[in-house]
């Protein structure tokens, strides 16, 4: 679809942002609430109506900036002004500039803006860099010209910029060199952006998928919540609605041979390490069905056991398994396990017990966006995750995980994360969309049917080395 830069308006918030005249304007407060485009249009805009200034966008990475600036711009501005490719920079005809900036580390960050002078500068996404890196692009806001120098900052919840844009746009605690008059701030949600509404009416589905503290801080755009439980939504008892039963915990069941079956491991030098397997059915919906979780390298107390045990357990249990024997399994793993320091890596020693892993995709906050994706109850009041009720250490540790103090919508790694941190792994190479729809749900095998039929008996290996 093409945009016509000149056809399409801004909406009411967005015409809100346009009109402020505060040195440091902040948008947003929620995903979607239309802030890339608000900037690119403002900026764009501002070059088009005043001669010879300097704008510029910045965004943490390039992707990023590509996909939200440079590809938009290229578009909207067609005719209107020049590329230069590689400086990254639109010229306007009366000398005005737009230059699009990206910096995902503080040296090029110190490179990007050293010696440099902009009229008015737009941070996309603050709340993803440090308050220190924002210090350092501000000060590039400066120059002799008598047009009036602006910074606007876009944010959303989360991150680590959370705690510094809450203060200065949310809470407004200013310091003594600080000037409040210099702060405003406007909230844009999701609805309030029509274009999306329109364009992606699921948009808002999604995120009303999300357990409660994450759906309050990304649509309704809450600032307070990243507090507590970090898997809020997980529940370990069953709790029956209606007919409906909601759980995440389940009876084993004997396992289909046609699902597929898939290994996540994440390895722990002195803490434990865990190694689960899980079944994928017909639907894509994975159950944890055996865990192999305990202390791997040097264990001050209980067993200690070398990589080479703990793989060669792994393989034994692959051999014997009924559930796993002959099959072909998928494994990922944390790429940690590739490091060598001089010596054989682990991953060497799985190998040579014919345990093969991938290379996780270790991007945190999309992996447990996943995880909250699977968690979440369908209108069948069914989830995409369920846990096998032998695999203990998963049950015991998810709901004892609370969210970070430093980055709000990750998890505070100080917990014992290794099955979440498995689960992840697994989570991200089989990523799903946001809430199942019911309608695509079949009438298939139902396995929440055992509760009625298998009188609790349990079929499970189960390889726990040391209890935590
Ligand atoms: N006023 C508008 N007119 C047309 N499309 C818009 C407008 N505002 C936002 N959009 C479109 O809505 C979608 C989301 O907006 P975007 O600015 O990317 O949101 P955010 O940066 O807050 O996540 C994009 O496709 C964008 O082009
Ligand atoms: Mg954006």
């Amino acid at each position: 679809m093409t945009v016509n830069y000149r056809m399409s308006a801004p909406n009411e918030k967005q015409r809100l942002f346009f009109l402020d005249t505060h040195k440091y304007v902040g948008y947003g407060g929620a995903r979607g609430g239309g802030k890339s485009w608000a900037i690119r249009r403002k900026l764009a805009l501002l070059c088009l109506r005043y001669a010879g200034i300097k704008c510029g966008i910045y965004r943490r990475t390039y992707p990023e900036l590509r996909n939200n600036h440079v590809v938009p711009l290229l578009r909207e501005l067609v005719g209107v002004a020049d590329y230069n490719e590689s400086k990254k920079i639109f010229l306007f005809p009366n000398g005005s500039t737009l230059q699009l900036c990206y910096a995902d580390n503080q040296n090029k960050l110190n490179q990007t803006f050293q010696g440099q002078e902009y009229d008015v500068l737009a941070i996309d996404e603050a709340t993803q860099i440090p308050e220190e890196w924002f210090s350092i692009i501000r000060a590039t806001v400066r120059g002799v010209n008598p047009f009036p120098k602006r910074m606007y900052i876009t944010c959303n919840p989360g991150g680590v910029g959370h705690t510094w844009v809450k203060r200065l746009f949310i809470d407004r605690k200013f310091s003594d060199r600080e000037n409040p008059d210099d702060y405003s701030f406007i909230q844009a949600l999701p609805t309030d952006n029509k274009a999306l509404m329109e364009s992606d009416p699921d948009y808002v589905g999604k995120l009303e998928a999300l357990p409660p503290k994450l759906r309050r801080a990304w649509l309704e755009g809450s600032w307070d919540i990243f507090d507590g439980q970090f898997f809020e939504e997980f529940t370990d008892a069953p709790e029956h609605y209606g007919d409906r039963l909601y759980t995440h915990v389940i009876e084993p069941f004997e396992i289909p041979a046609s699902w597929e079956i898939y290994r996540s491991f994440d390895w722990g030098y002195s803490k434990p390490f865990s190694c689960d397997w899980w079944a994928v059915d017909g639907d894509g919906r994975a159950y944890l069905i055996l865990q192999m979780y305990g202390c791997g390298g040097s264990a001050d107390e209980g067993v200690k056991w070398s990589s080479d045990k703990v793989f060669s357990e792994i393989a034994r249990v692959e051999r014997e398994h009924r559930w796993l024997v002959g099959k072909s399994i998928r494994g990922v793993a944390d790429s940690a396990i590739w490091a060598s320091d001089g010596g054989e890596a682990i991953v060497e020693s799985a190998e040579r017990h014919g345990v093969y892993f991938e290379k996780s995709d270790k991007t945190r906050i999309a992996g447990w966006m996943q995880m909250h994706y699977r968690l979440a109850f369908d209108e069948t009041g069914r989830p995409m995750m369920y846990f096998f009720n032998t695999c203990r250490h998963a049950i015991r540790t998810l709901p004892l995980l609370e969210y970070s103090k430093t980055v709000p919508e990750d998890l505070d790694t100080t917990g014992e994360d290794h099955f979440a941190d498995s689960a992840r792994y697994f989570c991200m190479m089989r990523p799903i969309r946001a809430a199942a729809k019911a309608e695509e749900y079949g009438r298939r095998a139902d396995p929440l049917d055992q509760f009625k039929e298998t009188g609790g008996k349990i079929y499970s290996y189960h390889g726990s080395i040391r209890r935590y």
